[in-house]
Parts: C-alpha cells; structure tokens; sequence
C-alpha cells in the first residue's frame, strides 16, 4: 500500500532541494548529460552495483486471506525489486539464476549496447541454473523501463518474473508524490495457482494468454489512498502477457507526459490505451472530494469491464485552495530525430491468426503451420525467443534515418516493440498521430497501418517482435541488422 505523506507546505510542498524548487520555477529543465556513442559517458563515474536473483517461491497474489500462489520472480517478490538509476550513470547488475532453467534478462526501452540486451543467442548466452550473469550500461533516457525475461519468456513472464526500471531525470519533476503501478495479468485457478496451460494453440492464434485476475504492484488492489489537492506523478507499466488495457480515472483529469519512457507533448486523456509492455507517465492532480472513492477501470475489452482499484480521498480537506498550473513537458531525453527527408523507406505486414469467423489460420505463408507458428512477419515466422543464427530481414545503414510502415493484416491487436531503439510514431492509418510521441512498442489495431521513424544508430542485431507473448512464440517476430 502506498503511504500518504502529509504535507503541510504550500506548493512545491516537498522540495527537500533547491533544485527541485528551481526546476519548478525555472519551467522546463533540460538534461545535462553529455552521451558520447552508444550511450558512454565521456567521463566515467563507478558504476552502481546492484543485485537481481531469479529465483521460485509464493505469493500472496490474492490478498493475505488467499491461499499462497507459486510463482517464479526476481528478488523473492512480485514485483521484482523496483530497480532505480541516474540519467546518464552507469549501472552494474548481477543477475543470478535460482530457476530450473536457462534464463537472461531484457532492459525493456533502455538503449543499451547490443551484449547487454539480454536475447538469448543472439545478444549473449543464457545464464545457466546456479550460474551468474553482468549487465553493464549507461541508460541514456530518463523515463520509465522494465525488465523481464527473454528465456522462456511465456512462462518465466507469466509466473511473475517482472520489474520496474526507473531512469530518474536529473533534475527531480516538481510533484507531491511518485507511484509506480507494476500491472499484470495472471490465469489463476480456483486455488489461486497459475494454470499451467501455457502455449496452447487457441491462445497462440487468438489474442493471446489473457488470464482472470490483474493485479497492481503484485496484489489484487481494492484501494489507494490519496489526498485531496496532491499532485501525483504515476508511471504506469502494463506488464502482462496479453491483456491490453483502456484506463479511465473517473472525476480525474490525467495528463499523459510520457509514453514507453519517452516525454511526449503533455495532454489529457480520457482513456489510456496500453498494450502488453507499454508504459505512460500521467501527471494526476487530485481533484476529487475528501472522503469520496472514485474507480480506475479498464474497459478494454467491451465486455469485460472491471474496476483495477479506487482512490480512496483521505477525510481532510485540500491543503492546496488554489488550482495548480498545468504540468509542464519533462525535460527531453538524448534522442536523434529521424529526418524524413531522406530516409529509407521499409514494410512491414503483420499477418496470420484466427479469422474471425473463417475459423482458420491465414495460410500460404512460408513457414506458417511448422513448428506451431500462427504468425508471420513479411511471411517469414521466427518463433521461440530468439537463439543464435537468426538471419535479419533487413540490414540498416547505421546513422541513416529509417521509415517503417507497419501494415497490421490480421484480426487482432499487436503490441510491436523493436528493441536497442526507441521510434517517433508518425502515423496512424495515413492521419498524423500528435504530440510528438516516441514509443519502444506500438499498439496496432486490427487492419490498422502505421508508420514509425528512428535513427539507426545503435549498431547489432536488434529483435522486432509483438509483445503479446504467444503471438511472438508462434511467429511474430523478426530480427533488423543496424551495421
Ligand atoms: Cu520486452 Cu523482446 O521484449
Ligand atoms: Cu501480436
């Protein structure tokens, strides 16, 4: 549960530094860090140690009254250890495995050189049971990470192996207080015990393996506790194995200021979209009544609605009379912007799944129907997650802008992520998509097209997949050559 600290300070109520007074005052503040090649600094500071054992226990996913659910994670909790570095520092990370099985581990949005980025064969060697693993790196980009498996990651994922990555700006962002919601989605049976059904064909070639009950931060959540007049910042992580989600705060005005980690044009929203892996910063004044709950639901699916939790006001009244200003853009990230003027233009086409109605694969795609796969990217499906000898569709000229037209042919929903990059969503079915969005993975519609823009300058072989686990077990996947 997250603990209310009062405050009894007119705004900025809890500046414990100057800096956090000035960045307030002083409107947008820009990052001071100075990158030099693919995210090294120029002068090197020790890196911050930290720890990450992987290993299999319970927890009490439905509540202390429920029975214990087995579960594999990181650090002995669900969710892993909230993971917390520096803009621009860099960081070490032990990572050792206590799992039966083979694992690694992925930096989700971080741009990081090629040998830290945790793909099995392709970036590095699994870490085998009982063996240990480093992972070195400078995270260029403050903003909002997560880590998780790319080993078995289906089933490594979807018995609780997840944790946030926060990469703080340098400069603190002028609110009351921070929360971090880990969200996730587990199929649980009636004894509270993760169904082990994991990879079978209905889930594959449908939506994936959407499970029965969500949790935030690792219980089911009946409540959170706020207090009128405070002003939030929430970093929000969906990381569940399929479940889209559609948020809306009821009574509140949330404004988006980050998407996958990246600042993006402050704006409102009215129902926040967010597909397996995707992240959003909001900024929430509390604006509801003292005393009074008020639903956070998610009515992705139209059928399903539910409520994920309720801000529950404290009894005091506001200690801020007056409306806040409305929040200002976060300082922005080290990115290149890609220039379309002379980029090079690439396809994608998003193909295969159930037809709704058909009741059958989308066929005469190479290799569709070998090995279990359901899905294919430009007709070539790549399944597992990832091994050594993947042969990359395209290579990229590193330094060049590149445009990708990501035509989503199929009935269902794709959380397309790319990794080593982060992208600027252009567009959405051929109409601009606003407020400068970057992104890490895209949510693409049924029949839906998108383009999306980078800079290839982060050389290797770097994944593109759905997020939606089955879907990249049994085809969606591919792999792009920055060389
Ligand atoms: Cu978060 Cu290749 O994945
Ligand atoms: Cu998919």
């Amino acid at each position: 549960m997250p603990v209310v600290v009062p405050s009894k300070r007119p705004f900025p109520p809890c500046g414990p530094t100057i800096s956090r007074r000035s960045a307030l005052a002083g409107g947008v503040v820009f990052a001071t860090s100075v990158l030099v090649g693919s995210g090294i600094r120029a002068a090197v500071p020790v890196p911050k140690d930290l720890t990450v054992k992987a290993g299999v226990g319970s927890w009490a996913l439905v509540g202390p009254a429920g029975p214990l659910t087995d579960v594999w994670f990181y650090g002995g909790r669900i969710p892993g250890p909230e993971l917390r570095v520096q803009q621009g520092q860099p960081v070490r990370i032990r990572v050792h495995n206590d799992l039966p099985e083979e694992t690694t581990v992925h930096w989700h949005g971080i741009r990081l050189p090629h040998a830290m980025d945790g793909v099995p064969g392709l970036t590095q060697t699994p870490i085998k049971p009982g063996e240990t693993f480093t992972y070195e790196f400078a995270p260029p980009d403050a903003g909002t990470f997560w880590y998780h498996p790319h080993a078995d990651s289906l089933r490594q994922l979807g018995r609780g192996m997840a944790g946030a990555f926060i990469v703080e700006e340098t400069d603190p962002v002028a609110v009351d207080r921070e929360l971090v919601w880990m969200l996730a989605d587990w199929r649980l049976t009636r004894e509270a015990q993760i169904a082990p059904d994991f990879g079978s064909m209905m889930d594959a070639a449908m939506a994936g393996r959407i499970g029965n009950t969500v949790t935030i931060n690792g219980a089911i959540s009946n409540e959170i506790q706020v207090k009128a007049g405070e002003r939030v910042r929430l970093r929000l992580i969906n990381s569940a194995l399929a479940r889209m989600m559609a948020l809306r705060f009821d009574g509140h005005r949330p404004v988006v200021v980050a998407l996958d980690g990246q600042p993006c044009e402050p704006h409102v929203t009215e129902r926040l979209l967010l597909g397996p892996a995707m992240r959003a910063d909001l900024i929430i004044d509390m604006q509801g009544e003292p005393g009074h709950r008020y639903r956070v639901i998610d009515d992705f699916y139209p059928n399903l609605p539910y409520w994920l939790t309720e801000l529950v006001y404290e009894a005091s009244p506001a200690e801020r009379r007056q409306r806040l200003d409305p929040p200002t853009a976060l300082p922005r990230n080290p990115l290149p912007e890609p220039n379309l003027a002379s980029a090079e233009h690439h396809e994608l086409k998003l193909q295969g799944g159930m037809m709704s109605g058909a009741g059958m694969m989308g066929g005469g795609m190479m290799g569709m129907g070998q090995n279990g796969a359901s899905w294919a990217i430009n007709g070539m499906s790549m399944t597992g997650d990832g091994h050594a000898g993947m042969t990359p569709m395209v290579t990229l000229k590193l330094g060049r802008s590149h445009v990708f037209t990501i035509r989503n042919e199929s009935r269902w929903w794709h959380p397309m992520h790319l990794h080593g990059h982060s992208f600027r969503v252009l567009t959405r079915n051929r109409s601009p998509v606003p407020h400068h969005a970057w992104a890490d993975t895209v949510l693409i519609a049924p029949e839906e097209t998108m383009e999306i823009a980078f800079v290839a300058d982060n050389p290797g072989d770097w994944m593109l997949h759905c997020h939606v686990a089955d879907h990249q077990f049994s085809g969606m996947m591919t792999v792009l050559r920055v060389a």
